[in-house]
């Protein structure tokens, strides 16, 4: 009798174990990123300007006059709903503009039918800020704050462990290894999310804002925080994780491609601020960033690469923002994908690639290229050393 209820005890508090276990598994997929254990990768879906602001009685801009009587933001919640379908993203990053506050009557209704099918498809997603979305009636704090409550999202107001930091939005994810393998604390890819502002308010400064020296002053701690942790123990690696960084209006070094030298096309200018407040060196320096996203600029969707860090945009993504007639909306997609070590288990990251997927009948898949791959170091290979 005694046995028999020692052994129902042990049953029971199993059961009880098992379930702590999936509860904690649960809660550890929804705020941890990872790599997939069956494929190796992590893929990101960028979804740039789309603009969103009273839905279906929102109509779109530049496209066909025939299309404009079926055309409204409807068309905007129907083309991520296709890419998220055909794409499979493990996150989803909404790179500003996300609403267009000027048209939207009510902006906490016009953001939660724009992130619609992310939070829907129960993908993670992020999001920052553009120069359109706070011009409702919340400011951009307000903006933020809405988006930080909405479900599934990963965005943040600001990192915890700084006190002042100018913008709304800024913070870091990481993505953790395959949960079998040694890896599986460790942040084998960075992602970095900015607010780059909206317009100077410096008297002196015409034009768009930047990203200001108390937010590179945090990018940079993070690195180096992200850095040491990967290189010590355990499974200390030797160079730092690659980082990817998401935000909304170019930099100016944007401007330093032709089509000579970029993948992707180039329709209008390089709308970044009329200043460089230096970020793009800030990145070089930290020595982790690889590449750096941005949209604003609906026209241009190419990507360059400058001194190892690659420049990207997204293309104009909203039908309620300003593009051009037949030249179809579009969206990012980035793929990272783990390397298989001897022993056959997933590794770290091998390679980072990207291409841009069109709202056609098909999702016509466009200018699919590398941008980091272990071995190149990021397009800059190693001179040999020594003779020959
Ligand atoms: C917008 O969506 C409607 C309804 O599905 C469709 O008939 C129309 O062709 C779409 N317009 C564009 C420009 O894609
Ligand atoms: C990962 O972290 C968990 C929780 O702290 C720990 O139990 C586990 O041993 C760690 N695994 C590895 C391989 O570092
Ligand atoms: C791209 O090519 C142009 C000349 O065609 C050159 O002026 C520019 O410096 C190049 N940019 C980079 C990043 O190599």
């Amino acid at each position: 009798m005694a046995a028999q209820n020692m052994s129902k005890i042990r049953m029971f508090s199993c059961i009880i174990w098992l379930a702590l276990c999936f509860l904690v598994e649960c809660e550890d997929r929804q705020q941890q990123l990872r790599f997939d254990g069956k494929t190796g990768e992590f893929r990101i879906l960028q979804v740039a300007d789309m603009h969103y602001a009273d839905g279906k009685k929102t109509l779109c801009e530049d496209v066909f006059p025939q299309q404009m009587a079926s055309c409204s933001d409807l068309n905007t919640t129907a083309f991520i709903r296709r890419l998220i379908l055909a794409e499979k993203p493990n996150l989803i990053v909404f790179t500003g503009d996300n609403i267009y506050g000027f048209d939207a009557s009510d902006p906490e209704i016009s953001m939660n039918a724009a992130f619609a099918p992310a939070i829907l498809s129960n993908i993670p997603w992020a999001a920052v800020l553009g120069n359109h979305d706070q011009e409702s009636t919340l400011s951009r704090e307000g903006v933020m704050k809405h988006i930080i409550t909405m479900k599934n999202t990963l965005s943040q107001l600001n990192p915890l462990e700084v006190h002042i930091i100018d913008g709304f939005g800024n913070y870091n994810l990481e993505v953790h290894g395959v949960g079998d393998s040694g890896l599986v604390n460790k942040s084998l890819l960075n992602l970095y999310f900015l607010d780059s502002g909206d317009y100077s308010t410096v008297p002196s400064i015409p034009g768009y804002g930047w990203i200001k020296p108390s937010q590179q002053l945090w990018f940079q701690r993070t690195s180096l925080k992200l850095k040491r942790s990967y290189t010590k123990k355990p499974e200390p690696q030797k160079a730092p994780a690659p980082g990817l960084v998401y935000f909304h209006i170019p930099l100016p070094e944007y401007a330093s491609f032709d089509s000579s030298n970029f993948t992707g096309v180039k329709q209008e200018g390089i709308s970044s601020a009329s200043i460089n407040s230096g970020f793009f060196t800030t990145m070089v320096e930290a020595g982790d960033v690889k590449a750096a996203f941005t949209g604003h600029d609906h026209l241009n969707d190419f990507c360059g690469e400058l001194t190892g860090i690659h420049l990207c945009y997204a293309g104009g993504f909203g039908y309620h923002a300003y593009g051009k007639a037949g030249w179809t909306r579009r969206a990012r997609m980035v793929v990272a994908s783990l390397e298989k070590t001897g022993k056959g288990a997933w590794g770290t990251v091998k390679s980072i690639k990207t291409w841009k997927r069109l709202d056609d009948e098909h999702l016509t898949a466009i200018d699919s290229q590398v941008l980091w791959s272990k071995s190149s170091s990021g397009g800059r290979r190693k001179k040999p050393i020594g003779r020959l």
